[in-house]
């Protein structure tokens, strides 16, 4: 941003008239760490002496040579029209006034002000303590330097939250934080809330925190099993998943007033029982436990015995379509006999109705042809008088034949 200063029109007044020289300076703003240049605009400059100053008025160049020894400032350009310096390496401490002056008769001088800007990095968050579900979480964002104040502000699912902000100053920059107290649950957990910087210097964009939230919960246990009916000789796995905040480390695998059978095998969350017996009926408990609590589930057992087949299963033709459980796969072998069956009392009651059928027609087709011998009768004597009429033709034919 370059702003340019007016000559006070006061002293463009007094001096109209002598064409006098004047120097005309620009205000400067510039991001910490970048390159300030610092113009200052001759008008009818004759040769006279200009001294640009810093804002502690030590003279830096004189007429063109360096006076100060900081090898941040360069003379960039020396022309009737435009003395110009470049700063490099900017901070806040190179803030202020730099003053062009222009040693005439009437000495005469104009101050840039030069502005820096220090944008904000990405927010720190803090968290109070751990929060637990149930109680309540404390989070502060802290935006450690910036200048002008950075915005800070809190947001869930692009909603505000409204914090408490505050600020401190610490040597021309400002210290922001903004402070946010809400009550949690154990679906928060895990849940994002953002914290966004916003500042001029960004041009737009955002410094964002995405904080994820960390809530401590008693956890919840669930056995898995296996679907379907399970017999003698199957093995039975069952998985105890857990959910938990922190998880539980482990799980204990009970068995209700008993003991678990001796072939158990326990492999992390998992409980394995091979070669299942009707012995191993009972009640499966699985457990497990954080600080904030414990939680059980049960799973009750149930050995079947293998059904005896009364059939070999010769006309399974695919097995592909069968559930992998092994239970279920007996299950499937043994239906095949009740497949069997009803394919034959399909047959037999197809058959039947056949029967019915050609019962039912053949007794039609009788009456039918009784119907039929009726009417055929009538035919007869019409025949009979057909053939004796014929019969007289005939004779006639004879007759004629004769003659
Ligand atoms: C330059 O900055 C100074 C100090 O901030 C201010 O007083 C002055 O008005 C500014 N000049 C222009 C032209 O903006
Ligand atoms: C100041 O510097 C300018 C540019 O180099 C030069 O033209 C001018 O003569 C100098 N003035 C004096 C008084 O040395
Ligand atoms: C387990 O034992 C307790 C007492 O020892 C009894 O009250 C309970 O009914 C038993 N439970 C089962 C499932 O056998
Ligand atoms: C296990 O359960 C099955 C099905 O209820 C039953 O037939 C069997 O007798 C039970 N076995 C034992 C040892 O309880
Ligand atoms: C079993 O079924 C699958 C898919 O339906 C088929 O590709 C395969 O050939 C069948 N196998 C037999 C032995 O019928």
């Amino acid at each position: 941003m370059y702003l340019i200063n007016r000559i006070p029109f006061s002293f463009s007044f007094l001096s109209f008239s002598v064409l006098a020289q004047v120097v005309q300076a620009e205000n400067v703003t510039v991001i910490e760490g970048g390159t300030a240049e610092i113009n200052c605009k001759l008008h009818n400059y004759d040769g006279s002496i200009v001294v640009i100053q810093n804002p502690a008025r030590q003279t830096l160049f004189f007429n063109g040579t360096r006076a100060l020894k900081d090898e941040r400032f360069q003379m960039v350009l020396f022309s009737p029209r435009l003395v110009k310096i470049a700063l490099s390496n900017v901070n806040v401490k190179d803030e202020g006034g730099y003053f062009c002056q222009l040693y005439t008769d009437d000495t005469h001088h104009q101050v840039a002000t030069l502005t820096v800007q220090v944008p904000p990095a990405e927010p720190t968050v803090e968290v109070k303590e751990q929060a637990v579900e149930g109680g309540e979480v404390e989070l502060t964002c802290i935006v450690p330097r910036s200048k002008p104040p950075a915005s800070v502000r809190w947001y869930r699912e692009r909603r505000e939250i409204i914090g408490v902000t505050s600020q401190q100053e610490n040597d021309k920059t400002v210290s922001i934080s903004n402070t946010i107290r809400f009550q949690v649950d154990r679906k928060d957990d895990k849940a994002i809330v953002s914290c966004e910087a916003t500042h001029p210097a960004l041009r737009g964009q955002k410094r964002v925190n995405n904080y994820a939230l960390n809530v401590h919960y008693s956890p919840k246990v669930k056995i898995q099993y296996p679907a379907g009916v399970l017999r003698e000789g199957d093995t039975l796995t069952l998985m105890c998943t857990t959910m938990g905040n922190p998880e539980p480390e482990s799980v204990e695998w009970t068995r209700l007033n008993d003991s678990l059978p001796d072939r158990t095998e326990i492999q992390g969350k998992a409980l394995t029982i091979p070669r299942l017996s009707m012995m191993d009926n009972g009640t499966y408990v699985c457990e497990g436990e954080n600080q904030y609590g414990r939680s059980v589930d049960e799973y009750v057992l149930v050995v079947y015995e293998v059904p005896i087949q009364t059939e070999e299963p010769t006309e399974v033709s695919n097995f592909s379509e069968l559930p992998k459980d092994p239970g279920a796969i007996v299950e499937a072998q043994s239906s095949v006999p009740y497949a069997i069956i009803g394919g034959i009392l399909a047959v037999l009651v197809f058959a039947v109705i056949c029967v019915l059928i050609i019962i039912i027609w053949c007794s039609v087709r009788q009456k039918g042809s009784y119907l039929t011998h009726e009417a055929s009768g009538l035919d007869e004597h019409g025949e009979v008088q057909e053939a004796f009429l014929n019969g007289n033709e005939n004779r006639e034919g004879k007759k004629e034949y004769l003659l």
